[in-house]
Order: structure tokens, then sequence, then C-alpha cells
């Protein structure tokens, strides 16, 4: 049965992706589900955890360059308390303990709780921890798995959401996810939509949303990418400095990956190596972050990360009327290097439905002719955008008609995406929409790995990346 659906699968992918003669999909289903209304503070979903200064928001994600590490932050109300992580191979035998730092800031006239983050290193690949937080009666405990060593074949399976917020449609996105047993989340940007408050309310509700999403957080790690929600810019209360309380909250490993901003880094994770650009700080060329990502293009060894993932979280490619081109001068700075460089996904959020391309570049510009449209490209990745979480703003219902070429399926529903990777080769790709309280696979394919997929780009990629290498100018010599 399992093998009909994925011959099934496979035919469609290869009819969808591969011939782009056939026109993309809109489709009519549209659900609703609940009026996009944050739920109100008093929900169980934001209980604060019982007990004096009991740890609370708590959230991980990948503290190092290859998943040897996690970071782990929480929250504290009463006083600072303990900076210490206690963990082990068993529940109940923390025997192993790590020290983190605590810090506390003011935003407008909202002070902060005490935010503990401890960097947990020398993890074991494959292996279940667990971990214990807080002092005395009000500790709590928690626990996570560690990602296979970083291998070509290694298999692993990623939830992709967007746009979250803290509605009850963000709750149910939130539980479809869980339910998949996703083991990391790419999340691409987007993520308390506290920015909708004012004054005090704003640093209450990146409190509340950090309570809401720590049935998943605490466990599967979440690998973070800012949107402009995060930005946050208020000179009405005085609060001009971006992304300040995204920053103070959400840690990311970028010193790993040698950035020098916490907004744009890489991880590599079983067999994935995953970007993650940030569509809200400068990108044109010789930018810390264009001189970043040029680096780290060049560090990818499909040899042992098959698979190439970018997240941003403004769509280079999208056909919905809201932020229609938003992304067009990323897409002007980045998408040669991304077909270059064979990337197998872009995930991006930001508009709030579901959309798929076909596998399609533009970056044939050429002035004289006047040529400047998506034709198919082997080499170009399949966009996704995913920015249909469930946050408060509803859904982007009215797409441009007629559907673009390059636009191969399109629903205003709210959902999240699950990427599982079986090995060098193949992936299998649901898009789950929230239908009735219920998580249905909608838009499903098998991805063939862009590398490992096909000998001949496969040789290609190594002969382009050698140029690239050759030719490139040091820093230093540039003028
Ligand atoms: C941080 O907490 C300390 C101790 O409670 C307090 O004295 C200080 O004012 C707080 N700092 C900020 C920036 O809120
Ligand atoms: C651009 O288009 C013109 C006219 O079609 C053609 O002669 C020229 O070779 C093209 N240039 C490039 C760089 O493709
Ligand atoms: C990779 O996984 C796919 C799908 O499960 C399977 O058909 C294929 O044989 C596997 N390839 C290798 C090299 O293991
Ligand atoms: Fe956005």
């Amino acid at each position: 049965m399992l093998v009909q659906v994925q011959l099934l699968l496979l035919s469609s992918v290869l009819f969808s992706c591969i011939s782009n003669g056939n026109a993309g999909v809109t489709s009519g289903f549209v659900r609703n589900e609940w009026p996009s209304i944050d739920i109100p503070l008093d929900n169980e979903v934001f209980a604060v955890p019982k007990g004096h200064n009991a740890p609370q928001q708590v959230h991980i994600t990948q503290g190092d360059y290859d998943g040897k590490a996690v970071i782990i932050s929480w929250v504290t109300v009463d006083e600072p308390g303990s900076n210490r992580v206690r963990y082990g191979l068993s529940e109940g035998k923390y025997d192993l303990t790590a020290d983190g730092t605590v810090q506390n800031y003011t935003f407008y006239n909202y002070k902060s709780g005490y935010i503990h983050q401890c960097l947990v290193d020398g993890l074991k690949y494959s292996t279940k921890y667990y971990y214990e937080i807080g002092d005395g009666d009000s500790s709590r405990k928690f626990w996570f798995q560690t990602p296979p060593e970083i291998d070509p074949d290694a298999s692993y399976k990623f939830g992709i959401i967007g746009d979250l917020g803290q509605t009850y449609n963000s709750l149910s996105t939130l539980e479809h996810c869980l339910q998949t047993g996703a083991q990391a989340i790419l999340f691409v940007g987007d993520l308390s939509y506290a920015d909708r408050y004012k004054y005090h309310d704003v640093g209450v509700r990146w409190d509340s949303w950090g309570r809401f999403v720590e049935r998943s957080t605490a466990y599967q790690p979440w690998i973070w990418s800012a949107g402009n929600h995060e930005i946050e810019y208020f000179p009405y209360m005085g609060e001009v400095i971006p992304f300040r309380n995204y920053l103070h909250r959400y840690p990311t490993p970028y010193l790993a990956s040698e950035s020098t901003s916490p907004l744009w880094y890489a991880v590599r994770r079983a067999n994935a190596h995953i970007i993650v650009l940030s569509s809200y700080s400068s990108f044109v060329k010789y930018t810390p972050q264009w001189e970043w990502l040029e680096k780290e293009l060049k560090k990818v060894d499909r040899e042992k990360t098959p698979w190439l993932i970018v997240l941003m979280h403004s769509p280079m490619y999208n056909s919905n009327d809201a932020h229609f081109m938003e992304g067009e001068s990323m897409r002007v700075v980045f998408e040669s290097w991304f077909c270059q460089y064979k990337v197998d996904l872009v995930f991006a959020g930001h508009v709030h439905a579901y959309e798929r391309s076909y596998r399609i570049s533009n970056i044939r510009y050429n002035v004289s002719s006047g040529a400047s449209y998506p034709v198919p490209d082997k080499s170009a990745p399949v966009y996704i955008t995913v920015g249909d979480g469930g946050n408060q703003e509803g859904l982007a219902l009215r797409f441009r008609d007629p559907q673009p070429d390059y636009s191969a399926f399109r629903e205003a529903s709210y959902g999240h995406s699950t990427l599982e990777i079986k090995n060098r080769t193949h992936a299998i790709y649901h898009w789950n929409r929230n239908d009735e309280g219920k998580r249905v696979p909608t838009d499903s394919f098998v991805l063939h790995n862009q590398y490992w997929g096909n000998s001949h780009r496969r040789r290609n990629l190594k002969k382009n990346n050698l140029h690239s290498v050759v030719t490139s100018v040091p820093l230093s010599q540039r003028s």
C-alpha cells in the first residue's frame, strides 16, 4: 500500500516538478476554522507553572554547527534563581550539569522576567537526554533527543511552521505538528505577534507566547528565523532598536557558523545543511549578510549533508496579492547562488497562505533583450511559502489571477509542512492543512535530492564549486 502511494507520489512529482508544462493548481478550499483573535490571557494554554519562581517559557535550539549541543532557555519571574541545567540519560537521574547566564531588560514600562540561557554541549548523537531546571519544589523536567551524526544517509523529520501567533488556529497548527512526530522545527519567522499590542502588553504577549509554544519548544529544538513582526520599531514609546524582544529571548548558535549576527546563521543537522537568512537586515553585495552567505555556501559539503535548505521570512516567489514582490530584492541578490549551489528547498512565511513553486529561476535577465521572467530550471530550488501558522491577522485570501506559470499549488488555509528525509536521494514532503481540527496532508510529493538525485548535476556542482573557489577574490584584495 505504502509502495503504491509512493509510486503515485513519484509519478505526480515527475509530472509536476520536471515537466513544467501543466498549469498550477489554485485550490478553492478555504476554511477559516476559528476567528483570528488571540486566545485570552486567562486561558489554560498560557498557564503559569505552579510554585515559587517556577521556570516558564522553556525552549531549546541547536547550540553548535553539527548538532552535539543545545541552548536551553527559560524565564523565572520572582527572582533570578539558578542558572543550572541538570541532565542525564535517564529520567530522574540528572548526573550532569551545565551553567548558563541570566539577564533581564525593560521594554518601555514592561520589565522582563529573568531570562536564563544555558549551552549544554558535548552531547552524544541519537540520544535521548532528560533535563531539569529550577529549584526545589518548583523544578521542572523535560527531555530532548539529539540528532543522528552527520551522515549522508541519515534520516530525519523536520516540521516547518511560519507566522504562528497565539490564536486558536495557532494552537491547532502546533498540535498538528506535534502529532507528526517532527524531530525539529524550522521556523520561518513571525513568532508571537506581540507587536500588535501597545506599551506594557507587548512584553506580556511575548511571555504568553513563550508559555504557549513550550509544549513543543521545550522538547523539540526550533531553528529560529526572524520576521517583520520581530522588528518592533516603536518610536511612539521610545523603542527604536530593531529585534530587541526577539534577540533577548531567542538565542541562535550564530558564532558556530562564523556569522556576525544572530539573525543569519547556519546549522547542520543529520544530513541537512540549513541556512537561515534575515529578510529585514541588509543583504546586498558587500554587506555582512552577503559576505557571510558567500562563504557559508562554499562550506556546504553535499557528500556529507546532501540536503541544502534555506529559510527566510519574505518569499522570493509569491503569487498572492499579500506582500506581492516584497521578496524581489533578495531574489535579485541571492537567486543565482541558489541555482549555482543547487539548493533543494527554500522555505518562507510572511504571506498567510500556502504556496509551492515549480523548479524555476529568473536569473537570465538581459537588458538588451528585455527578457525577464521565470523559466523552468532543473538547478533551481522548490520555493515553499508556509506563512499559514494561524496568527491574528488572518488568511491572505486573494491570489493573483491567472495563476503564474511558476506557481504549482496554492491554497489559503492554515497549516504547516513536514519534510521527512529518508536518505541522500529521497525525502517525502507534506503540507498539512488544519481541517475542522484535523490534520489533513494536502500537497504531498517525493523530493529527489538536487545533488545525489542526478549524476550530471553532481558533476557540474563539483566543477562549479571548484571554479568559484579558485576565482573568488579574497576580501583584502577587493577595492
Ligand atoms: C534586573 O533585575 C534586577 C534585580 O531584580 C533589578 O535590580 C534591575 O533593575 C533589573 N534590570 C532591568 C533592566 O530591568
Ligand atoms: C542579450 O540579448 C541580446 C538580444 O537577444 C543578445 O544578442 C545577447 O547575446 C544577450 N546577452 C546575453 C549576455 O545573454
Ligand atoms: C532512499 O529512500 C527511498 C525511499 O524510501 C528508497 O526508495 C531508496 O531505495 C533509498 N535509497 C537508498 C540509496 O537507500
Ligand atoms: Fe511577516
